[in-house]
């Protein structure tokens, strides 16, 4: 009997969540598929693995039934968007990120990334400068030497067969967001060591298994649990690191501010983003040490998981198409003649299929394949209205992959960027870095970095691998699970 009356209650309390979520006429239609009293939650469970493959399948609804669709966990209604327009405007009314965000705050703080919309604005506008041009010239040196040092690491897989170059391309990528974020490099073992290097990796791990298991969404049920513990490990490890560097750093920058002496100790040649917050926070008063912090532990999170993905990728796609990689290796001839010389500020702008080869990877493998927002107002979109305070995912994934690509959209044709005739003519079609007001503050940054990167690795190796094999999960951003191996040969620059 008692369990008749819970039955009984549990569908009051569940039709009733789904009454007053459908108070909007024009609402999108449902995602098919979703079951009583819990909806679609059933494509959240499983391994990472399965929740790629929910993300994929749910892209393809998606596209298939217009580009917006509705879609219910438990008594809660979200949206998932596919259509570029549709996305923009969400991406452009509504800057809010959603709830799951506050599952990295304990690690990033107010950073731009998972702050507050107050503290955002005027965060980004301070921040937006130590992105210029003129900043990131300064860094060319460093993503030069860095390129070397990844053409030297690479040497010992030479002709040894198929290796994971991920480790190679990762390790790289966060000692050079380090040097150039904090001024410091790995010789400096004891902040930078192996156990901060798994750490970042682990901390990933941690908050797609919280995310799934939707009862630890609770902060107090989740304060019990082990994974909270294991949580907790992770940040001591990753917190002690930037406070280190940042104490060591404020007292350099005090020291040369007391003595006059504008020369770096350490005999950095550029400025470290860390040194430009010091700046703002002892000439403004723009930042404590708590959020220089928060800045510095985002930057090198958005710094390095990303663009270390994207070579990975890339270099994966380039060693599967041949013909590719040729078209690559000619241009690289037409640019640097068989010299080794450094890349340059020149060189980058004549790199244009190289950069056309880095936009269709990460069109194919968007490493961040996901994005949410919350609706602070009802929106209008195109066809439909979305209600205020729901969730809106943007499906990157599937907005790459829209028909306004073309027939050939499936295909890897880096071709396709090198005449404005065949792409979109919507310029969100591409959101590999966010669009509207909330795109990555990173994204020249990235273009320079990787596009370097690949000058100096693609004179020197010729790459082979098979991307068909692949087996993709999501962790936070979109991992290979298996099957992302690569091999390299010594190319003749002569
Ligand atoms: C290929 C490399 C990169 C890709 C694909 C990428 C992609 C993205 C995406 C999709 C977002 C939006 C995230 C969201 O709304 O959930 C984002 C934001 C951000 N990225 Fe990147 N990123 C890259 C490199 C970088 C680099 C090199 C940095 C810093 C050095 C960086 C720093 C940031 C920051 C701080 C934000 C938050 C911006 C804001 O909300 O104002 N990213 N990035």
């Amino acid at each position: 009997m008692v369990f008749i009356v819970l039955i009984a209650i549990v569908c009051a309390l569940w039709a009733w969540s789904r009454y007053k979520n459908s108070r909007n006429k024009n609402e999108p239609p449902a995602i098919p598929g979703g079951l009583p009293l819990i909806g679609h939650a059933h494509l959240l469970i499983g391994n990472s693995v399965e929740l790629w493959k929910s993300v994929v399948e749910l892209s393809y609804d998606c596209l298939r039934l217009g580009g917006v669709l509705s879609a219910y966990i438990g008594p809660r209604t979200i949206y998932v968007v596919t259509d570029p327009e549709d996305a923009l405007t969400v991406a452009n009314n509504c800057l809010q990120k959603d709830a799951f965000y506050e599952f990295a705050k304990c690690w990033l703080g107010e950073g731009l990334v998972t702050g507050k919309l107050s503290i955002w604005r005027n965060h980004r506008r301070l921040l937006n400068p130590a992105f210029s041009q003129v900043v990131l010239d300064g860094f060319l040196g460093v993503f030069n030497s860095q390129s070397r040092r990844l053409v030297q690491d690479l040497k010992k897989e030479v002709g040894k067969g198929p290796f994971d170059h991920w480790v190679y391309t990762r390790h790289n990528a966060l000692e050079t967001i380090c040097l150039t974020a904090l001024g410091i490099d790995f010789t400096e073992k004891n902040v930078l060591n192996s156990q901060y290097v798994k750490a970042t990796e682990q901390i990933f791990n941690v908050f797609v298994e919280r995310f799934q298991k939707f009862w630890l969404h609770n902060d107090y049920v989740y304060s019990w649990s082990q994974l909270r513990k294991k949580q907790d490990s992770l940040l001591e490890i990753l917190h002690n690191m930037s406070y280190t560097v940042l104490q060591k750093r404020k007292a350099d920058y005090l020291n040369r501010l007391e003595t006059g002496k504008t020369e770096d100790k350490t005999g950095t040649k550029f400025k470290p983003f860390m040194d430009l917050l010091l700046e703002l926070a002892v000439e403004k008063g723009a930042f404590n040490d708590r959020e220089i912090q928060e800045h510095v532990d985002t930057m090198i999170v958005g710094g390095h998981d990303t663009s270390a993905s994207v070579l990975m990728f890339t270099l994966l796609l380039i060693g599967s198409h041949p013909e590719v990689q040729e078209k690559i290796f000619e241009e690289l001839r037409q640019v640097f003649g068989n010299d080794d010389r450094d890349v340059t500020k020149q060189d980058l702008s004549q790199l244009v299929y190289l950069e056309a080869v880095l936009k269709e990877s990460m069109r194919i493998f968007p490493i961040v394949p996901v994005t949410a927002r919350v609706l602070d107002k009802d929106l209008k979109l195109k066809t439909y209205t979305l209600s205020k305070g729901r969730t809106c995912f943007m499906f990157v994934y599937g907005i790459h992959r829209h028909p306004m690509w073309g027939p050939d959209r499936e295909e890897f044709k880096p071709e396709r960027w090198l005449d404005p005739a065949t792409l979109p003519e919507c310029p969100t079609a591409f959101a590999a870095f966010n669009m509207g007001r909330r795109i990555c503050i990173g994204k020249s940054y990235a273009y320079m970095s990787m596009k370097t990167t690949l000058s100096h690795v693609m004179r020197h190796y010729k790459v082979t691998g098979d991307y068909t094999k692949l087996v993709l999960k999501i962790d936070v951003m979109l991992k290979p699970e298996t099957g992302h191996h690569i091999s390299i040969e010594k190319r003749n620059l002569s």
